[in-house]
């Protein structure tokens, strides 16, 4: 039976964390143990004790959340992210049943109606630096939804991933811009025994039900992630053997495209994160809800003949936004574009590469191959006056400006019907990031509501993104 024990999991989580940082051998030896841990041993699967503890997530002890006396009014205050940093613990381990849920708080709390009090809890992986972002804007969403028994989000600061616990409801992926992947959190273990880490995570897993249609080994998003790539690489293996053995994981022949892959592929992911070598995080993701690359990351490769590695944003998003008949059918050779902020030239790339002719503004110079290109026209004006002779496909902007202004310019093309397609970037402010995204979004929406224009918006914050977020409009069919 797997043993549960009270509070410990995130606090050792991040006295592990800190004591890497600490660290000056942290850089490069992935695969050798801490000193203070035991003697250096590879993983093994042989079943040793001590025996690790499993911990289903629980609601926090809500320590700075008043617990409402009547009704449900203190929902706002406690749907707050706030930066908890190691106090992380609270969060999510204060009923450490073994696997039970562990609902304390909510229980607690006054029902809202029809609430049943249980609750999620959401693990999401965001850009490091982002965390509070990324929860408030789940929380957030959650609210929109309906009246949230959130608790304070988890968060430790610059560690890639966060956790938010909400009513058991369902939040959208493709909806969130800062989370790079959703995943539904059932477990937590702590202290992995450095010589058997595999027995307490088959432990784990055997407490979700059914089959699924692959297993991904995940790590934050950061230098200390990096470093446990060389175990997960090692462990990967030992545990879909051992998941294969036990009829968890779908038969080899239906992944390799037999006929029922595609209902195969309805099945749910299962996710093992470990934030550190000790600890690990169990979830599923639902396919048609999720990011279907490993981390939430769809990574590019830098072509050469590209003048600049912004390309690579622009690559990126038309993975992330775009389906490959969307891109085939979007993307044709022959199409039109304006590229507002071109120089030097790495999103235009991006279109003459695919046949698209571009006009490019910037003040600045294109280079490399896009300086002569017969697809290209260079002109040396002001991208927030230019304006197209004739109604191009796509409008491209890249230009370094205030949230707002992009979003009215970006209104004013579909408006007066200049464009049908875009994807632009909106530059993130130093601070209220989520509400100033969220003005600059609605501003469009309600402009092109307004004049019953039909369109598709998303927005991510994507892996080649730093302090920015990319956008993807484009006109749909008319109401
Ligand atoms: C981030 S860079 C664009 C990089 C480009 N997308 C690429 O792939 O190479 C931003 C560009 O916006 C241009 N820019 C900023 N404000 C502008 C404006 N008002 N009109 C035209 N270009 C502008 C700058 O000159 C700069 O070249």
């Amino acid at each position: 039976m797997l043993r549960g024990q009270s509070c410990a999991t995130i606090r050792a989580m991040q006295k592990t964390k800190k004591t890497q940082a600490n660290s000056a051998s942290v850089t490069a030896d992935t695969t050798k143990p801490r000193r203070a841990r035991t003697t250096s041993k590879p993983i093994s699967t042989d079943t040793a004790k001590p025996r690790p503890t499993v911990m289903r997530p629980a609601a926090p002890k809500p320590r700075s959340v008043k617990t409402p006396a009547k009704g449900f009014s203190a929902k706002d205050e406690a749907a707050k992210p706030r930066r908890i940093g190691t106090k992380m613990s609270r969060l999510l381990a204060s009923n450490v049943a073994p696997v039970k849920p562990a609902i304390k708080p909510v229980a607690q709390a006054p029902r809202h109606e029809g609430s049943s009090a249980a609750l999620t809890h959401w693990l999401l992986y965001c850009r490091p630096g982002f965390e509070q972002d990324c929860t408030q804007e789940a929380v957030g969403q959650a609210r929109s939804q309906r009246p949230v028994l959130a608790e304070q989000p988890g968060i430790i600061p610059d560690s890639g991933y966060a956790i938010v616990a909400i009513n058991e409801q369902t939040l959208s992926y493709r909806e969130l811009i800062f989370a790079r992947q959703l995943i539904r959190l059932h477990h937590i273990i702590e202290e992995l025994p450095e010589r058997d880490r595999l027995t307490p995570v088959l432990a784990a897993i055997n407490e979700l039900t059914g089959t699924f249609s692959e297993i991904w080994l995940e790590v934050p998003d950061t230098n200390d992630g990096k470093t446990l790539s060389a175990f997960t690489r090692r462990f990967g293996p030992l545990l879909e053997t051992a998941l294969r053995a036990q009829g968890r994981l779908l038969p080899v022949e239906v992944e390799a495209g037999r006929s029922d892959a595609a209902e195969a592929k309805k099945l749910p992911r299962l996710h093992i994160f470990f934030p550190d070598k000790s600890s690990a995080l169990i979830g599923t993701s639902d396919p048609y809800n999720s990011a279907s690359s490993l981390m939430g990351i769809v990574r590019q490769s830098m072509p050469a003949e590209a003048p600049s590695r912004s390309t690579l944003k622009l690559a990126e998003a038309i993975e992330v936004f775009l389906d490959k008949s969307e891109q085939t059918r979007l993307l044709r050779s022959g199409m039109t574009a304006v590229d507002l902020g071109a120089a030097p030239g790495g999103w235009s790339w991006q279109m003459v590469r695919r046949g698209i002719r571009v006009t490019a503004v910037d003040n600045g110079p294109m280079k490399g191959v896009l300086e002569k290109h017969p697809l290209v026209e260079h002109l040396k004006q002001d991208g927030f006056k230019f304006q197209p002779k004739k109604a191009v496909d796509w409008l491209l902007c890249d230009m370094v400006d205030k949230p707002a202004k992009v979003a009215e310019l970006i209104g004013d093309w579909f408006v007066n019907g200049w464009c049908r397609h875009s994807i632009f970037n909106l530059k993130l402010p130093m601070k209220q990031r989520v509400t100033a995204l969220d003005a600059a979004l609605n501003g469009i929406r309600s402009r092109l509501d307004i004049e019953g224009i039909s369109y598709k918006l998303i927005a991510k914050q994507l892996y080649h993104d730093r302090e920015e977020i990319t956008v993807f409009l484009s006109k749909t069919k008319n109401r």
